[in-house]
């Protein structure tokens, strides 16, 4: 798209340049449209990216490169809450190949362990180059000379290389919020040399893990050949240019004086204590919070809580487990099948366990506001997070950022990527379902000294590090990378 056709003139400047010192492209612009008696309007998303950035925007003349959520719908640039807003279009047909497709049924499976088998398709594969060109595009447009610009996510691996390509003077940041896989899996994707040489075109490759940037680096070994030093790529262009590309492990983190403050508000901890009674006051209130995805493990959870009940290890009087799975890319089918398979699991859990006054497992496939996910938080004594691969995992920071009295238990899959900071967690291998099972008693039965003690020890962490820690980092990381 010509953004000089939408809105002639407003960012091009004679020299060519655009006006943003600082851009974030992603997928998803960081915000919602929302219909109110005087008509639609835009709210701000909730998550910490955007909690994270705002301010760095607000000083560094920033702008934020995003598809808006609807399809075949062209929007004139705006601002919002300070923050420069430039929407990128989508078809209905490149949601359908670029969205649903390339990103959530190609590499979203196969960068989560091919926990769902990934389909390759060469359709998917050109509307994901072409969607990614026009990314590149508008930031190429708005960015002023020497400007800093960080991509975002799985969904626009080849933006730093087109962007590289174009505006050589540009400083480009990238950040993996997901997984990397290992180089066997990676292998498979037919279209592996453009999505390594893609990311190649950042100065600074983010990912969560540690684990994550060797996988990566491992991939650059076998399908690219430049030299590498330790985290350091020489990248040397088609075009004979060469510059240095970085990979490293950024783990992200929450806004976590947000969640505390939420926490302590006396409405929140009402609707908490509301939460439980109206559960029938059981003694230990269970909890799971996911996007309806695949990745998360709910039926591994499910299982081992059905047979726990089943075992009489606990009752319905007992315990109680509160699942929300908010609905998530709901046209793509295996998350269809995944919300059948979830929904059948559920009613049969129900079915032979609840009673008139007790409920064995209460399922919401909603989404909720923060304050009402902090109240959740409150009412839950053991929290489950049992992801069978999860590039971090903010909920189970969000747990443990709202538990200000320290108590309450995390019981954490080692496959988020939130295990390699939440050491105190009772850690789980979640296909082990025995193990799952012994884990979900040791958490529920763990004697409160000993639950403080850890999610003491977590809260420093959670606290420590959030996410404008985590933000600052990579941006001073990224200012610091060396030029080739
Ligand atoms: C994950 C991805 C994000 C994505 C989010 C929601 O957290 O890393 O890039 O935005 O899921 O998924 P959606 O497909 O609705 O944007």
């Amino acid at each position: 798209m010509d953004a000089a056709a939408v809105d002639p003139g407003k960012d091009i400047q004679t020299d060519g340049y655009g006006d943003f010192d600082f851009i974030v492209v992603s997928n998803r612009l960081p915000v919602d449209r929302v219909s109110g008696p005087d008509g639609e309007s835009w709210r701000r998303s909730p998550g910490g990216l955007v909690t994270a950035l705002a301010p760095v925007m607000a000083k560094a003349d920033g702008a934020w490169v995003g598809w808006h959520g609807a399809p075949d719908e062209t929007l004139d640039e705006f601002d919002h809450d300070n923050i420069h807003l430039r929407p990128v279009p989508l078809s209905a047909d490149e949601v359908e190949l670029y969205y649903e497709g390339f990103s959530n049924a190609t590499l979203w499976p196969l960068y989560h362990d091919v926990v769902a088998p990934p389909e390759f398709h060469r359709t998917w594969w050109d509307a994901y180059r072409a969607v990614n060109e026009r990314f590149a595009q508008a930031a190429a447009e708005i960015a002023a000379e020497g400007a800093t610009v960080w991509v975002q996510d799985y969904q626009l691996q080849l933006v730093p290389q087109l962007l590289r390509k174009q505006r050589p003077d540009l400083k480009i940041g990238f950040f993996n919020h997901i997984p990397f896989p290992p180089m066997e899996i990676f292998a498979q994707l037919p279209w592996r040399r453009n999505i390594i040489a893609g990311l190649l075109g950042a100065d600074l490759i983010g990912f969560q893990r540690s684990g994550d940037a060797s996988n990566f680096l491992r991939c650059v070994r076998r399908f690219a050949g430049h030299t590498i030093r330790a985290q350091q790529v020489h990248v040397t262009a088609e075009d004979g240019t060469s510059h240095i590309s970085r990979a490293e492990a950024f783990p992200i983190s929450i806004d976590a004086n947000q969640i505390t403050e939420l926490a302590q508000r006396e409405d929140v901890v009402a609707r908490s204590k509301q939460i439980r009674q109206e559960l029938g006051d059981p003694d230990v209130v269970l909890l799971g919070v996911d996007r309806l995805d695949y990745t998360k493990g709910i039926s591994h959870r499910l299982k081992a809580y059905g047979e726990l009940l089943e075992d009489g290890r606990i009752t319905v009087e007992g315990a109680s487990l509160i699942q929300v799975a908010s609905p998530s890319r709901e046209r793509v089918e295996q998350y269809r099948l995944l919300r059948e398979e979830v929904e059948g699991t559920v009613g049969r859990i129900s079915g032979t366990f609840d009673t008139i006054s007790n409920t064995a497992i209460r399922y919401l496939h909603h989404s909720y506001p923060v304050e009402e996910m902090v109240a959740l938080y409150l009412a839950a004594d053991v929290m489950l997070v049992t992801a069978l691969r999860d590039g971090m995992n903010l909920v189970a920071k969000e747990y443990v950022a709202a538990r200000t009295n320290n108590s309450g238990v995390l019981v954490l899959s080692e496959f988020a990527g939130a295990a390699d900071q939440l050491r105190q967690a009772v850690l789980v291998n979640p296909h082990d379902i025995d193990g799952l099972k012994d884990a979900i008693v040791t958490a529920m039965q763990m004697p409160d000294r000993e639950a403080q003690r850890r999610m003491r020890l977590m809260r420093r962490q959670v606290l420590q590090n959030d996410v404008e820690r985590w933000s600052q980092d990579f941006l001073t990381a990224l200012r610091n990378t060396e030029d080739a």
